[in-house]
């Protein structure tokens, strides 16, 4: 029996909510999505109002969370993984371990994603930002992450109080190793991002920090440090923050941007690794050489916007219709992204199944790139007033 009449046949003696946390589950499985609501249809005789009542209410969140699976799988699996318990990619943390989900609230979870964390892989998806989700459609993945546990987290709201150069030395010898320096990103999430200090509260940094983030490397730090550590280095990220807003959206990305860099140019003669990677001395020569080429940006848009090889042209990992103006003339097309592989592979994919066969993934990535000194364009943060 194929698995989703599997689900559907044991789901149906069951409540609506199992049967709804079943298909979900079959969902992030691969299962197909479109037999979802005929599971989810209420018996018809129930009898007591109330019922009727919480199952249309469970039946309803379930509907946006089904459509919040699709969307997950579309944009976020590639780095978050299929199950969203992170790592796919580019060390993307879990976005559902326990200790997360009881403290993110929705309003932290919906700026992280509609604004994105600026100099990481993790792009800004709310439309507002020139990502392509609307605030429904993010409010659907985070039913769908909640999804079947408490549809919001309360948080309190008092900030901390604690001394940041105490802090520091706590920092230092015990979160640095994962988390990196204020200036760069360790392994582990980048707790001096200007956008994870904007959406955070001082509580849910604290509790992070007490309760640690079960299945993944992050350990609870209760007993490990006193209360007032504790307090001491969440005055030290909090004196990270800054004053900088997120770019709003007034620019256009033109749609008819020429697609090849000195058309006029030599052909690059690249090696590549793998057959598939190029690497990024190899690319700024070309450049350099003023060869004929093609720079891909797989990233969302927003993120080219605010950062770029110059020349390059944005062509998302979620959107192909950028490549359908390519020719398939033996000119190369090199992609990149931030992951700094997994977007720009999904690309190159994509040209290598319509048969473009100078295609390459740049191997270090835009944020390596930069590092490196090579050429890029890029928007400065916005000034906030607060
Ligand atoms: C290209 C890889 C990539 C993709 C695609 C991606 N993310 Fe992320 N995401 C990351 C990384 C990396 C971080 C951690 C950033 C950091 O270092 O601060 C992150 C952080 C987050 C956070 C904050 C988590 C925390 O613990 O603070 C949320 C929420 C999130 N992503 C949701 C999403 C959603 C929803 C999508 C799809 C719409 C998505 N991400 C797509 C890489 C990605
Ligand atoms: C062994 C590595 C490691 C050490 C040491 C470590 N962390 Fe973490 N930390 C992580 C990882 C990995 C995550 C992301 C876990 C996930 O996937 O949810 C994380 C998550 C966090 C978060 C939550 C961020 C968010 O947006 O969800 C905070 C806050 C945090 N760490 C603070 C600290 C502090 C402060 C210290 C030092 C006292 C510290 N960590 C030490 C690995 C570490």
């Amino acid at each position: 029996m194929p698995r989703g009449s599997l689900v559907h046949a044991t789901a149906c003696g069951l409540g609506p909510a199992r049967i709804l946390a079943r298909h979900l589950a079959a969902l992030l499985l691969g299962a197909s999505a479109s037999s979802l609501a005929a599971a989810c249809a209420i018996p018809a005789d129930r009898d007591r109002a109330e019922d009727v009542d919480r199952d249309a209410a469970i039946a309803s969140r379930a509907r946006r969370a089904t459509q919040g699976a699709e969307l997950y799988g579309r944009y976020c699996a590639l780095c978050h993984g299929r199950d969203a318990r992170g790592y796919a990619a580019d060390h993307a943390p879990s976005l559902v371990s326990e200790t997360f989900l009881a403290t993110a609230t929705n309003a932290f979870l919906a700026r992280s994603v509609r604004e994105g964390r600026p100099g990481t892989a993790m792009g800004a998806y709310g439309r507002a930002h020139g990502g392509p989700l609307g605030n429904d459609e993010v409010d659907a993945i985070i039913d769908f992450l909640r999804w079947p546990g408490p549809s919001w987290a309360a948080m309190p709201d008092a900030p901390v109080v604690g001394d940041p150069e105490r802090g520091e030395v706590v920092y230092n010898e015990m979160c640095q190793p994962c988390h990196g320096t204020k200036a760069s990103r360790g392994q582990a999430v980048h707790l001096a991002n200007p956008g994870l200090l904007r959406a955070a509260t001082d509580a849910f940094l604290r509790e992070a920090i007490v309760h640690g983030r079960p299945g993944t490397p992050m350990m609870p730090f209760a007993g490990r440090l006193d209360d007032r550590d504790i307090d001491n280095v969440v005055a030290l990220l909090r004196s990270w923050a800054s004053a900088s807003a997120p770019p709003a959206w007034p620019a256009e990305i033109p749609q008819d941007m020429p697609l090849v860099i000195h058309p006029e140019g030599p052909t690059p003669r690249f090696t590549l690794r793998m057959d598939r990677f190029v690497s990024a001395a190899q690319v700024k020569e070309a450049l350099e050489a003023k060869s004929r080429i093609v720079i891909l940006d797989a990233r969302t848009p927003a993120e080219w916007l605010n950062l770029r090889i110059p020349g390059s042209v944005p062509a998302p990992y979620h959107d192909f219709s950028r490549l359908d103006g390519l020719e398939n003339d033996g000119t190369w097309v090199v992609a990149y992204c931030a992951c700094p592989h997994h977007a720009s592979g999904i690309v190159v994919d994509e040209l290598r199944r319509r048969g473009f066969s100078r295609t390459a993934v740049l191997d270090e990535g835009i944020l390596r790139w930069k590092q490196l000194g090579y050429p890029v364009e890029e928007r400065a943060p916005v000034e906030e007033s607060r």
